[in-house]
This record gives structure tokens, C-alpha cells and sequence, in this order.
């Protein structure tokens, strides 16, 4: 099987990076990751590009100069499909449309349900008792792409944000493989 190229973007602790890393390894998953991006130089995650031996650059800068740089690398790289992993800045239209189709995005809800920042405070304070992760294509509207997968999580009453978002993140590892497999259509 010959794999696509991927590139994953991140900003925090890269748990999901850490699950599509492990899930890459697998002979038959779809893709290899060639490069992480950070726009985060103190993201956690680094940690496991450095551990995997993955090329990775990490970039502090504005969306421009950030978005000119990574542009050219994912040309070099030839990279496929564009996976986004807890990274937290909003991508320009022009970018988005350069890249059409071979950019998603994990988002811990059940979209359209809580878009954008603080999800799990907002599923609280609203009571819900059911939530989850989804995986979508990326277009130019926030959290607003086509759906590839969801996954559901029940909110218990005993639940605080900590707890709720163990639960959602443990769902999200299992999504972000599922989706990717999808995409290549796999399943
Ligand atoms: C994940 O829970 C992901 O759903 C969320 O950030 C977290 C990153 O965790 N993404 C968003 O909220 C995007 N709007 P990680 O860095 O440990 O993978």
C-alpha cells in the first residue's frame, strides 16, 4: 500500500498527534506522517515528533509570514492531506481554498452543536447529557466543513470539565484514526 502524505497541526499537548502516530505505524493505516507544524513553540506535543523522529517546525509568528512558510514546506513535502490536532488558529480563506478537501479538523463536540472555544464548560452549563467529538472537513466557516465522523459521549451529573474532557479525548483518539480511514476509504 502506498500511503499519503500527511502533515499534522498542532498548539497544546498533541494527544491526538500521539494517537494518529501510533495508529501511522500500522502497516495498513492510510497515512505517513511527514511534518508537525506548531504555532506554539512551547506546544507539549513537539515532544512526540522529537520522540518519533518526525520533522516538525514550529513557528511564532503572524497568520501571513506563518501561513507563506508552512505553504512551502507542505509543497516540498508533498503533503496530502492536512490533519489538525488541537491547533487553536484560525486558518486564512486563501489557505483553506489552496488546500481544498485535504484538510480536517477534531472538534470536541457534536457539531453544529458548541462551536469555537470552551466546549466542555458550555456542554455543562447547558446540561447535556449527551456530547462527544467530531472529525470535519475544514472550509472556510468555523467548525462548519462536512462531517466525516462523530462520536458520542454521555455526560454524567457527577461530571466537571476535567472529567468530561477525559472522556471526550478517549473518544477523539478512536474518531481521528476512524476518519482518516475514511477519508482513504478505508471504512
Ligand atoms: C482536543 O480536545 C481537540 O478536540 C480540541 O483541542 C484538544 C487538543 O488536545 N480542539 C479544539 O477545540 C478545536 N476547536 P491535544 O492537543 O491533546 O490533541
Amino acid at each position: 500500500m502506498v500511503k499519503k502524505k500527511a502533515c499534522i497541526f498542532i498548539s497544546g499537548s498533541g494527544t491526538n498527534l500521539r494517537s494518529i502516530i501510533k495508529s501511522s505505524r500500522e502497516y495498513n493505516f492510510p497515512i505517513n506522517i511527514r511534518l508537525i507544524v506548531s504555532n506554539n513553540k512551547n506546544a507539549k506535543g513537539i515532544i512526540f515528533a522529537k520522540k518519533f523522529s518526525i520533522p516538525y517546525i514550529c513557528l511564532k509568528t503572524n497568520r501571513y509570514n506563518f501561513e507563506k512558510i508552512v505553504l512551502k514546506k507542505l509543497i516540498e513535502k508533498k503533503i496530502d492531506l492536512i490533519c489538525l490536532a488541537g491547533f487553536m488558529k484560525i486558518l486564512s480563506k486563501k489557505f483553506i481554498r489552496d488546500f481544498k478537501g485535504k484538510i480536517i479538523n477534531i472538534h470536541p463536540s457534536l457539531l453544529p452543536k458548541y462551536k469555537g472555544l470552551n466546549t466542555f464548560q458550555r456542554v455543562l452549563a447547558s446540561k447535556e447529557r449527551l456530547t462527544g467529538c467530531t472529525v470535519h472537513f475544514v472550509n472556510e466557516k468555523l467548525d462548519g466543513g462536512k462531517v466525516i465522523i462523530k462520536k458520542k459521549v454521555f455526560v454524567s451529573i457527577k461530571d466537571n470539565i476535567k472529567t468530561l474532557k477525559k472522556k471526550v479525548q478517549f473518544e477523539e483518539y478512536r474518531a481521528y484514526s476512524h476518519a482518516i480511514r475514511k477519508v482513504f476509504s478505508l471504512n
